[in-house]
């Protein structure tokens, strides 16, 4: 045997020796086998824009009110990045739904979870999260997920600081999805 191929089996059983290889392996199988589980299980949903919940009106949400949004308690998914909040239903139901690969972040704050590239508990606050521990190269990443929330998602509003007021959104006269959404039907 040559040295490259020494090496290529050498890395080979590395890999699938290694306790921490084995188990990080198991956990992307295990997502893997989550989010494609799931898409199948809602038929070829995935086209562009899957029918579903008409949008929701702007609105500001505390931790507490955001809560809701689950997918279970109430049927809408919610979640927040960066202090925004973003309505996933319609796009990412199979990404968060109940019992889907990152379900743990509906209705709830993910930017934590996001920046960290975890999926513990411990990366979700039961109060206000306001990030300040999190490194700056973590942050650039948190707002790499927003940009890209921004992208693929209904933004609603935002997520309110403890005692911080709702912004009143009644003078807009429809939140721009609303306004995408009657052009379709005209
Ligand atoms: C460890 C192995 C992992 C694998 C193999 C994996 C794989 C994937 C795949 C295939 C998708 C679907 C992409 C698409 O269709 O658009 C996805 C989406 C996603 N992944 Fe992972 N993932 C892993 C770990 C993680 C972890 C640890 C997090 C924690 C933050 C994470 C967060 C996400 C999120 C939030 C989405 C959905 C983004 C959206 O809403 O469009 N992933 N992942």
């Amino acid at each position: 045997m040559d040295s490259s191929e020494d090496n290529s089996t050498g890395i080979f059983v590395n890999v699938f020796t290694n306790p921490l290889n084995i188990f990080l392996l198991s956990v992307c199988a295990y997502l893997l086998y989550k989010i494609f589980k799931s898409d199948e299980s809602e038929g070829l949903s995935t086209e562009s824009e899957p029918a579903g919940l008409p949008p929701m009106k702007r609105r500001d949400f505390t931790v507490a009110e955001l809560r809701e949004y689950d997918g279970v308690k109430n049927e809408r998914i919610l979640l927040s990045v960066n202090g925004k909040v973003f309505d996933v239903t319609n796009r990412g139901k199979s990404f968060y739904g109940p019992n889907c690969a990152y379900g743990i972040f509906a209705g709830r704050d993910a930017s934590r979870g996001l920046a960290l590239f975890r999926l513990d508990k411990e990366v979700i606050k039961d109060g206000y999260d306001d990030l300040s521990d999190l490194e700056p190269s973590d942050m650039e990443s948190v707002k790499e997920w927003e940009m890209q929330f921004m992208e693929k998602y209904d933004y609603v509003g935002r997520l309110l600081k403890d005692g911080e007021e709702p912004t009143d959104y009644s003078d807009e006269e429809e939140t721009g999805d609303e306004q995408k959404q009657k052009s379709k039907d005209d």
